[in-house]
């Protein structure tokens, strides 16, 4: 199957900056209708004005109810349905569990899990009417390999991971398909935001895919139907050993951790 995005009705969350920006500059120029949520009003603003088709914004704080639920109702009653969500807004924490909080666990799984799931219930109802619908779910290498330092931001992307894969067979019933997207590190402004970043291994962010490159392999997987696509040099290898070799992957985790924190 594939799927032609000229006039799709798609939503998109965390299109106020990185992948979800990325996302909307590419998917706008193909005729696709958009609906672009974050918290940051005058950044959607922006990107709505400089994109073809006027996109429909929708400032949203996605972990909360009627935010969520007001975001569906303006979408579709502007465009007259859905036919695409992207789950995209996340944040991330990179420090050691020991030493973190149960506030930062629960802010990090209500952003990356718990609001994405129940944006994704919630449009059901709108996707049933839509257009070959698809739910484009977001996830991270660490939600298929977790990472020392990532602990919370694994946890809640294998969540993500595990909801996904759950509801394929699920709204197969629907005709909804469901994409899982699993990119490694890209240059986004996602170090920015970090709720803390003491991680001591020296991670080069601006050595990681552009955004843009994300951002197209996304599109591909929407025209293609792709149920889960691998991003970056980084993931392919990093889940290819992981497969055949998890324990040896753990070894040299544990070891490059106590090397770390020996020297300091
Ligand atoms: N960058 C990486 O290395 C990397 C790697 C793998 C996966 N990912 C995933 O890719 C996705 C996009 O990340 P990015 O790299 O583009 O990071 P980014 O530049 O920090 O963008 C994150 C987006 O999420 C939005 N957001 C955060 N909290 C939100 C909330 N409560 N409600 C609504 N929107 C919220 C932000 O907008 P506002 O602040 O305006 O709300 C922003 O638009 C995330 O799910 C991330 O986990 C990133």
């Amino acid at each position: 199957m594939t799927r032609n995005l000229q006039g799709r009705r798609i939503l998109i969350t965390g299109a106020s900056s990185g992948i979800g920006k990325a996302l909307a500059q590419q998917l706008a120029p193909l005729g696709a209708k958009l609906t672009l949520a974050a918290r940051s009003e005058d950044k959607l603003t922006a990107l709505a004005s400089s994109l073809p088709g006027s996109p429909l914004v929708v400032p949203t704080d996605i972990t909360q109810e009627d935010q969520r639920r007001r975001l569906l109702e303006r979408s579709s009653e502007h465009f007259g349905g859905l036919d695409a969500l992207v789950n995209n807004a996340g944040i991330a924490s990179w420090a050691h569990f020991a030493d973190s909080t149960e506030e930062i666990l629960r802010r990090i799984m209500e952003v990356n899990f718990f609001a994405p799931a129940e944006l994704l219930r919630s449009a059901i109802p709108f996707l049933v009417n839509g257009n070959q619908p698809a739910v484009v779910n977001v996830a991270s290498m660490c939600g298929r390999r977790a990472m020392p330092a990532w602990s919370e931001y694994s946890a809640s992307k294998y969540a993500l991971c595990g909801l996904t894969e759950a509801l394929r067979g699920e709204l197969a019933r629907f005709d909804i398909d469901i994409l899982l997207i699993v990119p490694g590190l890209t240059s986004s402004e996602f170090s920015q935001h970090f709720l803390r970043s003491e991680g001591r291994a020296q991670i080069e962010y601006d050595k990681g895919m552009k955004p843009e490159s994300v951002a197209a392999a996304i599109v591909n997987a929407l025209r293609k139907n792709k149920t889960e696509t691998w991003i970056g040099g980084d993931t392919q290898w990093m889940l290819r050993v992981n497969r055949w070799l998890p324990r040896l992957v753990d070894y040299l985790l544990a070891r490059r951790v106590r090397k770390l924190y020996e020297a300091k």
